[in-house]
């Protein structure tokens, strides 16, 4: 037990080993530039893995929401739609753009957003749609596309948890107008602690992104080439090459070295997701006939890649949330979390005027759901562990 507490409480496991360590001697070698060769390759192998014309690296999601969202023409006084249950950055990337946060109740078996909640919310002044694949689960992105359509509203997908996730047979970062990823160090693939992604199949938007992820880029007429900043500095000389930019922007430019680590990562990435499937499929068997836990619903229309493996307490379940996590946690060693608050009743959200019973479906769930540790290092002894925890906790032992 002690061995599996400490893999449990502490550890995520790395994915990374030799060949990241092997391709980061080689940038080292090459001086570690940022935004080089290598962001070039990872990007281009981001994109035919995606199955997208176009992908740029960004310094994490919550730059490439707010990057999206600029290429989206999001800015005060509009109104983008997103889901009360995500990371805040999803809807505070677009908030301090200056727009208006309106939150789309979840869909109970998936907790992603409700396309049935969605079109009532609609306005005039939406601007955007911003669902998440939560946990590694994709939304229902049929119908969520049409309504956006039908409103002439661009879709921009949170694909942080869930890069290799698809549905109905498409990959994720091509399921919308822009999808954004994150290569944090808890993610399903990771760029040395922080990174990101952009994908899109639009050219319009793809110039967009570019030239506003760093002040290293000018779009020539109808081509936008990227410029490296050796490149940029050689025309003008350092002192003035800022003059003739079309307009100012950000610097979420990924370095390298992160670059370098990305593209061994996406060679695992589809081995470790198929790992993170089984070893939840696992859990699965174990906790299905535990009558006071619902385990995580599957859509037939996607393939879960599992980020996070969540359940939901029965409403009968005799064991408060906060109980059985504090039980899990200090006498079994099981760190159980609650991803995540309902975004909506965050300080800065209540700030903003959101209140309690925006979104009943979710607010009600949150009192139930709690989230355990899954990722590729695991064992499987860990998982037996962790279900049999949860079968204690359950049974007062
Ligand atoms: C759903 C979701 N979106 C966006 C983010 C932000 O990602 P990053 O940490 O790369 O900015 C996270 C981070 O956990 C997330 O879980």
């Amino acid at each position: 037990m002690p061995e599996v507490k400490h893999h449990l409480e502490i550890k995520f496991g790395s994915t990374y080993g030799l060949e990241e360590a092997n391709a980061l001697m080689e940038c080292l070698r090459n001086n570690a530039p940022s935004c080089d060769k290598k962001v070039l390759e990872f990007e281009r192998d981001f994109a035919a893995y995606c199955g997208v014309s176009y992908a740029v690296t960004v310094t994490s999601a919550t730059t490439g929401l707010t990057l999206a969202g600029v290429a989206a023409g999001v800015g005060a006084g509009d109104e983008v739609i997103t889901t009360p249950l995500s990371w805040i950055a999803t809807a505070s990337a677009f908030a301090i753009l200056g727009a208006k946060i309106v939150f789309c109740d979840v869909d109970e078996r998936t907790l992603c957003m409700d396309p049935r909640k969605l079109e009532k919310l609609i306005t005039p002044r939406t601007k955007a749609i911003i669902p998440v694949h939560l946990y590694g689960q994709c939304a229902e992105m049929d119908e969520i596309n049409a309504i956006a359509k039908r409103h002439g509203v661009l879709v921009i997908d949170d694909c942080a948890h869930s890069p290799g996730g698809e549905y109905k047979g498409a990959k994720t970062g091509s399921l919308a107008d822009l999808s954004v990823f994150s290569f944090h160090q808890q993610k399903n693939m990771c760029t040395l602690g922080e990174g990101g992604m952009v994908t899109t199949n639009s050219r319009a938007l793809y110039e967009r992104v570019i030239s506003y992820r760093s002040l290293c880029c000018r779009v020539y007429g109808k081509s936008t080439k990227y410029l490296t900043i050796d490149e940029a500095e050689k025309p003008m000389g350092k002192r003035y090459w800022h003059l003739d930019f079309d307009h100012i922007g950000y610097n979420f430019r990924m370095t390298d070295a992160q670059a370098c680590v990305g593209i061994e990562q996406l060679k695992k990435l589809d081995r470790n997701n198929a790992r993170r499937i089984e070893l939840a499929h696992m859990l699965t068997g174990e906790l299905r006939d535990v009558p006071e836990i619902i385990p995580p619903y599957e859509s037939p229309n996607g393939k879960h890649v599992y980020h996070i493996y969540m359940i939901q307490l029965a409403r009968d379940c005799p064991v408060s949330k906060e109980d059985f996590m504090y039980e899990l946690y200090y006498h079994k060693g099981v760190k159980a979390w609650s991803h995540y608050l309902p975004i909506h009743l965050s300080k800065p959200f209540r700030d903003m005027g959101h209140r309690e019973g925006e979104c009943p479906v979710y607010e009600e769930v949150f009192n139930r759901f709690v989230t355990l540790p899954i990722f590729p290092a695991m064992t499987e002894e860990a998982v037996h562990y962790m279900a049999e925890s949860i079968k204690d906790v359950l049974a007062g032992k």
